[in-house]
């Protein structure tokens, strides 16, 4: 008996355009997804979510600065197109087509569980309907492509469940004894820390504490001038455990860097001169400024040169699009559309 072999993992996440991304987005989202095209390589497919910026956004001019923006901080921090796919959701609108089908198998008792919807509105957004079907769409976005891998935040690991639930409920309605008509999907939870902001609370752009992710010289400085710390005076002990500056120094530095500069704070002192906040803040400057400096060499290039940036999102929405039409068309034969 030969078994049909599993389908090759197929990592797929959609990225919000919400702005200047900051050190928390990369820590806890852009590392993993970069990571990810070396073990999956040819295989990792990551789109703009445009068409969900909708639900929040109605600025047509800050809505395409945005995606122009996240597409260019993906490919300056080491998105490689030969090995991944960067594509403008928008591109395929196939997957309305397929957001309506599972919109037609989906009960209102999933939907109104939806935990996203409800803090959204929450924190002031609008009810519209848009807002409401977020979940359909973004099930469709995973579906559509046979994403079998989801590197997702916690906070979006209820909509993964719901494109599972949503993939059962067609497969059960129109795929009977055959293969299922959608693949499940599985979430990917990254083990990223929280990465703190200015004032210890979770940077965060709602909070006004975060620190850009291409910020150098003189205004980085003033920015990580201002991380909040207690009023200890130089030369005393210090606790890095407590500290928000030593938070964010540890994500730049390997464990025996850490050790080091541990020391420092428990001793107060560097070589047996005083060490304080003012010192660690100077060390952190330093530090992001040269960890992101190749980084902000590839994003001043292509800031030059848009035109790349357009030819990679448009190659690989070329790319993407027939595997979403290839969906489309056998869902659409199974529910009696033709
Ligand atoms: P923001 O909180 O600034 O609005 P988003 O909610 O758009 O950020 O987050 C986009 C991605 O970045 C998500 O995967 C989220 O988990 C991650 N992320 C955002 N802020 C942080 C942070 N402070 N620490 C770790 N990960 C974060
Ligand atoms: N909702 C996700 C967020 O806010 C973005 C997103 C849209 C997404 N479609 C997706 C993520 C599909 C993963 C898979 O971050």
């Amino acid at each position: 008996m030969s078994a049909t072999p599993p389908p090759a993992p197929r990592v797929l996440s959609g990225i919000q355009p919400s702005g200047a991304l900051h050190i928390g987005n990369y820590f806890g989202a852009i590392v993993q997804h970069i990571a990810l095209q070396d073990r999956y390589p040819g295989q990792a497919y990551y789109f703009i979510a445009d068409y969900h910026a909708l639900t929040t956004l109605r600025d047509p001019a800050r809505l395409r600065e945005n995606v122009f923006d996240a597409a260019v901080t993906y490919l300056s921090l080491g998105l490689d197109p030969a090995r991944s796919l960067l594509f403008r959701q928008s591109d395929i609108p196939e997957v309305h087509e397929l957001a309506w089908l599972l919109a037609c198998v989906t009960g209102m008792g999933l939907m109104e569980r939806s935990t996203s919807y409800k803090d959204k509105i929450a924190q002031g957004i609008k009810p519209s309907a848009g807002l409401f079907n977020y979940p359909l769409l973004m099930a469709a976005d995973i579906l559509i492509y046979d994403g079998t891998l989801v590197p997702v935040g916690k906070d979006q690991l209820q909509h993964v469940e719901f494109a599972q639930d949503m993939a059962t409920y067609l497969n059960e309605a129109y795929a009977g004894d055959g293969p299922p008509l959608l693949v499940r999907p599985e979430a990917i939870l990254g083990t990223a820390p929280i990465v703190p902001g200015s004032d210890g609370r979770k940077m965060s752009k709602s909070y006004g504490n975060l620190i850009p992710l291409f910020e150098s010289g003189k205004k980085l400085r003033k920015l990580v001038g201002q991380i909040v710390t207690d009023s200890t005076p130089l030369g005393q002990p210090l606790h890095p455990d407590t500290c928000n500056v030593y938070g964010l120094l540890k994500l730049f530095a390997d464990e025996a860097e850490q050790a080091q500069i541990a020391g420092w704070y428990r001793a107060g002192a560097r070589d047996g001169q005083p060490f304080g906040y003012g010192h660690a803040k100077m060390l952190l400057a330093d530090k992001i400024d040269a960890h992101f400096a190749p980084a902000r060499a590839r994003r001043e290039h292509l800031l030059q040169h848009p035109d790349e940036v357009e030819a990679v999102l448009r190659d690989s929405a070329a790319r993407a699009r027939p595997l979403a039409r290839a969906t489309i068309d056998r869902c659409r034969r199974a529910v009696g559309l033709t």
